[in-house]
């Protein structure tokens, strides 16, 4: 082997690998059950493991001499078949790592607070890592999962009525009651979100992954209230579950207000504000703002970002949405690569302005697997100003 070979070889299962990441977050964003993404999942490993060894088999242990020495003969017809799609995924590899390094927040964000909070100094280690299969990812060295970031950030809007300046969201998604990460772990987050105080509380779905965790309901999010109210929609992985309708009947015993297809409205004086939820493509309907006064200001929770063209054609001003995790493990220079979205990694973390549409696309605070590298669990407060 030679020089030449790695380096085509590392290219191509580079380009490979980005392709089946591609593929996987893309099937992940629709409306599909566990069972058959679990299919997709076992597919996807295969091809990723499989590929660096066939191709190996093709290209022969000698090594290309095509890839090292003149006057060889050139490439046959059936490599080139071979390599073509690992050279595509590496094109778009490089793109989607130049988007990442792009990447800047708008510019008319202010950011008035960023703190980490690290839990798993607060409380010991066993209170915070508790049973299943995947305990052991939370107790991996330099894990994020228990270092929870906290962020206040204020936007101006155009079309914000006056007597609404100065309104303050309070948002989180993505708690995925388990077991591998404890009750206690969500109740201290809770608290956290509380001591923010906004006038209002959103939460974007992805409440739990075991019936079992209803009962852990009352003491996290039903110890939440906001002068304006507690508002949500659920996730995919709410759906996947027996129990759908019962978590929105516990939520809602709890003082939380369903959005799911609906259109709430909120006045003070004159001024109007309304609030949709969507569970697209899992759930329900997408909100009908017809019903709705046309200069009312217009926020959305969405589980996944995928609803952004959604919102922007319906005019949503401000929309709220989880799903993603910010990819969960963020790798040194390429950012994120796994993130369940048909644009991928383009809004796996962060706040995007698409007119007349914001988007904040929160990391979430946990995940199925409780693993986090270089993306810490975020709870967010929003302030909205005329502007
Ligand atoms: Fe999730």
């Amino acid at each position: 082997m030679n020089a030449g070979f790695w380096c085509v070889w590392f290219v191509a299962c580079a380009g490979v690998a980005k392709l089946l990441a591609i593929a996987e977050n893309s099937l992940h964003s629709c409306g599909y059950r566990r069972v058959t993404l679990q299919r997709v999942r076992g597919v996807h490993n295969l091809l990723l493991f499989s590929y660096p060894l066939l191709l190996i088999w093709r290209v022969g242990f000698s090594g290309p001499k095509w890839a090292t020495a003149a006057n060889t003969p050139p490439l046959t017809m059936a490599t080139a078949l071979w390599l073509l799609p690992g050279m595509i995924g590496f094109v778009l590899l490089i793109l989607s790592t130049i988007r990442h390094w792009r990447y800047r927040p708008p510019a008319f964000e202010t950011v008035l607070r960023s703190d980490v909070i690290d839990v798993a100094e607060r409380l010991p280690i066993t209170e915070l890592v508790g049973n299943g299969r995947a305990k052991w990812l939370a107790k991996l060295p330099y894990n994020q999962q228990f270092q929870l970031e906290i962020v206040e950030k204020s936007y101006p809007f155009a079309r914000l009525p006056k007597a609404w300046d100065g309104l303050s969201i309070v948002h989180f998604s993505d708690v995925h009651f388990r077991g591998p990460v404890t009750r206690r772990y969500f109740e201290e987050v809770m608290r956290e979100a509380a001591a923010l105080q906004g006038d209002l509380i959103f939460f974007t779905g992805d409440l739990m992954d075991h019936r079992q965790c209803l009962e852990w309901i009352p003491s996290t999010l039903g110890t939440l209230s906001a002068p304006l109210g507690c508002y949500f929609v659920l996730g995919n992985h709410d759906w996947y579950l027996p129990v759908t309708d019962e978590m929105r009947q516990r939520l809602q015993s709890h003082g939380w207000k369903d959005t799911s297809g609906r259109v709430i409205e909120l006045q003070r004086g004159e001024d109007r504000i309304v609030i949709a939820g969507t569970e697209r493509p899992w759930m329900g309907t997408a909100p009908d703002f017809t019903g709705a006064p046309a200069e009312a200001f217009r926020i959305v929770l969405s589980h996944g970002p995928d609803q952004i063209d959604w919102a922007e054609a319906n005019r949503v001003d401000l929309m709220f949405a989880g799903h993603t995790h910010g990819g969960q493990i963020r790798l040194p220079i390429l950012g994120p690569v796994y993130a369940p979205s048909r644009y991928s990694c383009r809004y796996a973390s962060g706040v995007f302005y698409r007119p007349p549409t914001l988007m904040s696309v929160t990391r979430g605070i946990s995940g199925r697997e409780p693993i986090r590298y270089n993306c810490r669990p975020e709870l967010s407060k929003v302030i909205l100003r005329c502007g």
